[in-house]
């Protein structure tokens, strides 16, 4: 049962509701958050989703790729950011090999709930024991976002943070995975770094809500890593990010910035996208 706090009007953000957003044709806002402070920004922006991303491996922590975080970082992380915000629905990654088997995966995504507070957990990939463990986790009512293309875990094998799909037979099997996820359970499906047409087509095929990163306006919304859309990242800005710190003048308003132009299709704009 939600009691809402005095002055909250709106009600929270739930799984059930995703599909149906996306029948009305509403596009979603996610962004990653990592601390109570930024969530109750985020929060009152109005994002429908956050996203404690194994990212902060790389934003927070500085090292050069996710594949040192550990179940205990996502749990201490999810649980400051639910401390901060409660409307959107908060989603927290599995990190690297927390999804090797079913049971290790249950055995993380149990305690990200129940120690984390999340309401969904993310997975990297489409290969046979994802999947697998993506239906282990749903049978137990652990709801589940998917994510593909660019797959930052994979990181080594596919020999750098690179664009994901853009040859034929590549592309058909993105295709073949997205259905593979949605069939597995899962309720929410990042696309990152995939061409436009292929995210757009993948979108059309699938009845739950795509949230593209890298992967053009097509999908049916759109995630940035916090530290990127505030432009604080150090280093060259990737294609696929917009200055909106620049645009909103404060951190709230660029996640407001944010948010407006995820619902109004601004962004992101073909410079932001890749053919
Ligand atoms: O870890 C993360 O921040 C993510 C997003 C890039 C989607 O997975």
């Amino acid at each position: 049962m939600y009691n809402a706090r005095p002055g909250e009007t709106e009600p929270p953000v739930t799984v059930p509701s995703l599909r149906q957003r996306k029948a009305r044709g509403e596009r979603l806002s996610m962004v990653t958050c990592y601390d109570a402070s930024f969530a109750a920004r985020l929060e009152a922006a109005g994002v429908e989703l956050i996203l404690v991303g194994d990212s902060l491996g790389m934003v927070v922590q500085g090292h050069r790729h996710t594949l040192g975080v550990t179940v205990d970082h996502m749990v201490y992380h999810s649980a400051a950011v639910a401390r901060g915000a409660r409307r959107p629905l908060l989603i927290v990654d599995l990190p690297y090999q927390a999804a090797a088997t079913p049971e290790r995966a249950l055995h993380a995504a149990a305690r990200l709930q129940a120690e984390g507070n999340a309401a969904m957990v993310k997975l990297e990939g489409g290969a046979g024991h994802v999947l697998d463990a993506i239906r282990f986790l749903v049978e137990r009512d652990i709801p589940v976002c998917g994510h593909l293309g660019l797959t930052p875990q994979s990181v080594h094998r596919l020999g750098g943070f690179r664009l994901q799909g853009r040859e034929p037979d590549a592309a058909r099997l993105l295709r073949e995975q997205a259905l593979a996820v949605q069939q597995a359970g899962a309720e929410l499906l990042v696309l990152e770094c995939v061409p436009s047409a292929l995210a757009t087509e993948i979108t059309a095929l699938l009845e739950i809500p795509t949230i593209g990163i890298g992967a053009g306006p097509g999908c049916d919304g759109q995630v940035l890593v916090m530290h990127d859309l505030l432009g604080v990242t150090p280093g060259r800005r990737p294609r696929f990010v917009r200055d909106f710190l620049a645009e909103g003048g404060s951190v709230e308003g660029a996640f407001r910035r944010f948010v407006e132009a995820v619902r109004e299709g601004s962004f992101p704009g073909p410079e932001h996208s890749y053919e």
